[in-house]
């Protein structure tokens, strides 16, 4: 898996050169930081995924929407050894981010590649986490010209509808088979947000059956789906 990985990052930065944001391929990326010192601000990921994630076969994770790397790195912390998680985000925050009364937000946002780049080697997980600096939509592409299925993909980045369904469109068929398609912020907006509607216009094109608790949703697919795509 640290062979693809390296290949992964290897052919982002031959593909996007300097603005990629990583000229050196992996593991330099995390040589070339002067680091700030650990500043985990961030969101609890939902209990629900910790078993899910424990007990899996799993191998290759996606989170979309890292921020300071909080829950990435608590992914990284139950995640069995030889697993890899790919950190996808621009980092440059999401809207409310950049909103200057968010005080807390809106100061880290200038500096948030590098926290993120720091909290990850003060954790040690420089051999598990790969960050990947693009935009959602386009890291998909570049997945899937890799023909990397992810085991387990969790969307939590912008918030708005259209922004979630096109995360969720652009990421769902990269999932394997059996994988675990999930995400956070259900009940943002109350149960007629934009999270829980877009999640919810999704599984209704795609005969999935959507589930939810507390924040954490995820999908399953309905039982006459495989069959039906056949
Ligand atoms: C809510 S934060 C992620 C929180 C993190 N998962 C946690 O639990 O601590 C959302 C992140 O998504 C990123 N983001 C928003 N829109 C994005 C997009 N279209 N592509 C890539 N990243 C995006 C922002 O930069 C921000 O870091």
């Amino acid at each position: 898996m640290i062979r693809v990985s390296c290949f992964f990052v290897f052919l982002l930065s031959i593909c996007y050169g300097d603005d990629y944001g990583f000229p050196d391929p992996y593991p330099e990326v995390y040589e070339s930081i002067d680091t700030l010192p650990t500043n985990l601000h961030g969101w609890n990921l939902p209990s629900a995924l910790e078993p899910l994630i424990e007990e899996g076969d799993i191998k290759t994770i996606v989170e979309v929407g890292a921020w300071t790397g909080k829950s990435t790195i608590f992914l990284a912390n139950i995640l069995p050894e030889g697993g890899t998680i790919f950190a996808v985000d621009h980092w440059l925050g999401s809207s409310e981010h950049r909103d200057p009364g968010n005080r807390t937000e809106y100061n880290l946002v200038p500096i948030l590649f590098k926290q993120f780049i720091s909290n990850v080697i003060h954790a040690g997980f420089q051999d598990k986490i790969i960050p990947v600096r693009l935009a959602s939509v386009e890291a998909a592409k570049k997945f899937k010209e890799l023909k990397i299925k992810p085991d387990v993909i969790y969307i939590d980045a912008a918030h708005d509808y259209n922004s979630v369904l096109s995360d969720i469109s652009a990421w769902y068929p990269l999932l394997r088979k059996e994988g675990l398609f999930c995400g956070d912020d259900w009940n943002l907006g109350g149960p007629e947000g934009e999270v829980a509607k877009a999640v919810t216009a999704f599984a209704s094109t795609h005969r999935l059956r959507v589930c939810h608790e507390g924040e954490f949703w995820w999908y399953e697919k309905l039982a006459w789906y495989e069959t039906d795509r056949k």
